[in-house]
């Protein structure tokens, strides 16, 4: 019998060849104007010829304001960048995988901005922990500047804008990056965001800026066929341990204001979907949100595990499942299990010092000299 991941998934009008996603994974090995480049291509292709389903890319910056995260992060800002992921999307879709952009805006979390921009989150909170040396960065985060409704308009648009131009170079969607401590999850959690607009306080309030702009992707494409994802987590990349203080009822609330979403992305940042997925109400993380939304559900965390991704689409937690380092150590991955291989273990190596291409590159190269010498 087929391993559950591996059966087919309509996702909307298209008939997905199994359950099998790569997670968004932001590698900084863009052009210094983030341009994509053709290492980037043959990079994202690889998965699709080892047969994931779904590509979901990196974290992609929307607008020229406050929305880069790192140097060297891709963007979506310009006919260079459209024409760039033209390629990337084509590469994916010739190997049978359909491509997914994630638009994301870094909020406080920024640590690199060439447009020469400081950072800009909800309220003048400075976000705990330090900036991120893999990525680029060093020192105290800098205290954000408190984003006017001006700000906030600026922030639709180009989310709205990157949509666009996603769609004009060949995705099948996007995903709402919502997740993991970046900008609309600064506005989601209470101690970063003390707004008293409508846009801080209650539940609602805090996820309205995640659902105005899944809103306002919708109203600019209305066609169906295209996917509008978001991506939510608990943790965050400064602080893995955070759970939402309300628990159930929280998640609950979150999941109804983000519902007219194609699909929900759960992302398991610094912990395995097991150790994250449980609520205070018994219930998986991932079933409360297919349960609340009536929507697929992508569950996320260290679920290369063949009996725990079965267990995970089985017992119904969630339709789908996305890998990250599992998919790094085995761009194969639904290949290796159509087999019945174990998959190779990540080795942190592939991302340590710095999460580049170039530095995976590296340590490939010492892997392949020393299986030879
Ligand atoms: C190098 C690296 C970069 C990441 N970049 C992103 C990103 O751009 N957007 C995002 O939502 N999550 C990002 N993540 C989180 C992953 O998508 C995923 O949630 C996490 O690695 C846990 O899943 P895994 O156990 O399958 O690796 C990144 C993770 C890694 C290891």
């Amino acid at each position: 019998m087929s391993h559950p991941a591996l059966l087919p998934f309509d996702l909307e009008a298209t008939t997905l060849p199994n359950r099998l996603a790569v997670a968004p994974m932001s590698r900084v090995s863009a052009e210094e104007d983030g341009t994509p480049t053709a290492e980037i291509a043959d990079y994202y292709a690889r998965y699709a010829q080892g047969g994931f389903g779904i590509v979901i890319s990196e974290g992609v910056y929307t607008d020229e304001a406050y929305s880069q995260g790192y140097l060297n992060q891709p963007g979506i800002t310009t006919d260079r960048h459209v024409k760039a992921w033209g390629k990337i999307s084509d590469a994916v879709r010739q190997a049978g995988a359909q491509p997914v952009m994630q638009l994301m805006h870094a909020g406080a979390l920024s640590q690199g901005n060439r447009y020469g921009h400081s950072t800009a989150g909800p309220s003048a909170v400075r976000p705990l922990r330090a900036m991120m040396d893999a990525y680029g960065g060093s020192g105290p985060w800098p205290v954000p500047k408190a984003m006017t409704p001006k700000d906030i308009e600026h922030v639709l648009a180009g989310f709205v804008a990157s949509a666009l131009a996603a769609r004009a170079a060949g995705f099948a969607g996007v995903e709402v990056h919502a997740a993991n401590g970046y900008l609309l999850d600064q506005f989601l959690t209470p101690y970063t965001n003390t707004r008293t607009d409508e846009f801080g306080g209650s539940v609602t309030n805090r996820a309205r800026l995640t659902a105005s702009v899944i809103a306002a992707i919708r109203d600019a494409i209305p066609d169906p066929g295209f996917w509008v994802g978001v991506r939510l987590s608990q943790g965050k990349v400064n602080d893995h341990g955070y759970r939402w203080e309300q628990g159930a009822e929280e998640a609950a609330l979150i999941f109804a204001t983000v519902s007219d979403a194609t699909y929900l992305h759960i992302a398991g940042e610094g912990s395995g979907w097991e150790e994250g997925a449980l609520l205070d109400n018994g219930e998986t993380i991932t079933a409360l949100a297919r349960r609340v939304t009536q929507k697929p559900v992508i569950a996320n965390g260290n679920l290369a595990d063949a009996d725990l991704a079965a267990r995970v689409i089985g017992e119904g937690h969630a339709d789908l499942i996305s890998l990250g380092r599992g998919a790094l150590a085995n761009p194969d991955y639904p290949a290796k299990l159509a087999r019945g291989m174990e998959p190779t273990a990540f080795d942190p190596a592939m991302l340590s010092p710095k999460v580049t291409l170039a530095n995976t590159a590296t340590w490939n190269a010492r892997k392949v000299a020393a299986s030879t010498a």
